[in-house]
């Protein structure tokens, strides 16, 4: 199993626990520059995007009364009224997911390039690390608050339904400028994830690996298996959980960890739950397990439900029964 021990958690730590002190942030080297720029500009959006998503309320009243009285055009013309700004939302959203992917293109080819084996990458590039960990914790909980939000996947239905019914009438809507079909069916494929940003993460690096025939997939995979490591020292170790200023970092750490794993697992022919793995998933799993965070139920589910090969032959048992 990769040690990540000495060398790259003594510099990371700060760099990752000064996820919400400004001053403690990692400045970008002269050539890191570049990249940070184009990724620092997602991220600004990145807040503003779980908000929004977080105070995202639905029209199941509206789109009820519609259904229950079909002759009563007023209510139709009110349910729709209400669904078009929320579909524009999910149109933000899923297009956001679309400069995400490529922020993470960025970082991964950053952070992969030769010379550099995968350690001294996150050694030297610090401040790349910490974008992609930022990446990573925007990612776990833009779709714990999608998980919880039944409404997004109802409206967006009735939105599909409604237009379809019009077109059927030989109506045109307005929306569908804002919307056209191509961009609703790519959308509703999106929706239709029960984790769509990470998915889209783990589909991205999936063709990012498959894409550079010359890079090693470990390149990509030990970069992966580092960050694991990192985050799982850092919340098992007294000396640096102390260091923790708020509950805040130790839920980004906890974050970082679930996304890294799953994103291997995803990615590695073999998975993160095999014997060769170079992620140690009894130590992450038990680590998860202690936080005393309302997440850990939800990040658990994530490692249940989103990886690929928790249920192979390879995964021990012992590992099946911590998730269980
Ligand atoms: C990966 O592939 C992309 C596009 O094919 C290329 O631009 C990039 O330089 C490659 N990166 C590495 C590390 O090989
Ligand atoms: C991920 O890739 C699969 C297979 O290519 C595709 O069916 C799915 O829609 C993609 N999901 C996202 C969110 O990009």
């Amino acid at each position: 199993q990769v040690s990540c021990y000495n060398s790259v958690v003594g510099k990371l730590d700060h760099t990752f626990t000064g996820q919400t002190l400004d001053e403690h942030d990692a400045q970008p080297t002269e050539a890191e520059t570049a990249v940070w720029n184009q990724v620092s500009a997602v991220l600004e959006e990145a807040h503003g995007i779980l908000a929004e998503l977080q105070s995202y309320n639905g029209a199941g009243q509206e789109i009820r009364e519609a259904i229950q009285n079909p002759g009563d055009l007023a209510l139709q013309e009110k349910a729709w009224n209400a669904v078009c700004p929320l579909v524009a939302k999910l149109k933000r959203f899923y297009e956001f997911s679309l400069r995400l992917e490529n922020a993470l293109r960025s970082l991964l080819e950053a952070l992969t390039s030769p010379p550099y084996a995968p350690m001294q990458h996150l050694e030297r590039e610090q401040a790349l690390a910490k974008q992609f960990a930022e990446i990573l914790h925007f990612t776990l909980s833009f779709d714990e608050l999608k998980m919880t939000n039944p409404a997004i996947q109802n409206d967006f239905s009735y939105y599909r339904r409604t237009i379809s019914r019009n077109r059927l009438n030989n109506q045109q809507l307005e929306a569908e400028n804002e919307v056209n079909n191509e961009m609703a069916n790519r959308m509703s494929l999106f929706y239709a994830e029960a984790t769509p940003m990470l998915k889209t993460l783990s589909n991205a690096t999936t063709k990012f690996v498959s894409e550079n025939k010359t890079l090693p997939i470990e390149d990509t995979t030990d970069c992966l298996s580092t960050m694991a490591c990192v985050c799982r020292v850092m919340l098992e170790t007294p000396e640096y959980r102390c260091r923790f200023t708020n509950t805040d970092t130790m839920l980004f750490c906890m974050r970082v960890m679930v996304g890294v794993i799953i994103l291997y697992d995803h990615v590695h022919p073999v998975g993160a739950f095999a014997k060769t793995s170079k992620i140690d998933m009894k130590g992450c799993i038990k680590v998860l397990k202690e936080q005393p965070s309302n997440s850990v139920e939800g990040l658990l589910n994530a490692l249940r439900y989103t990886t690929r090969h928790l249920n192979d032959d390879s995964t021990s048992k012992q590992i099946r029964a911590l998730l269980q």
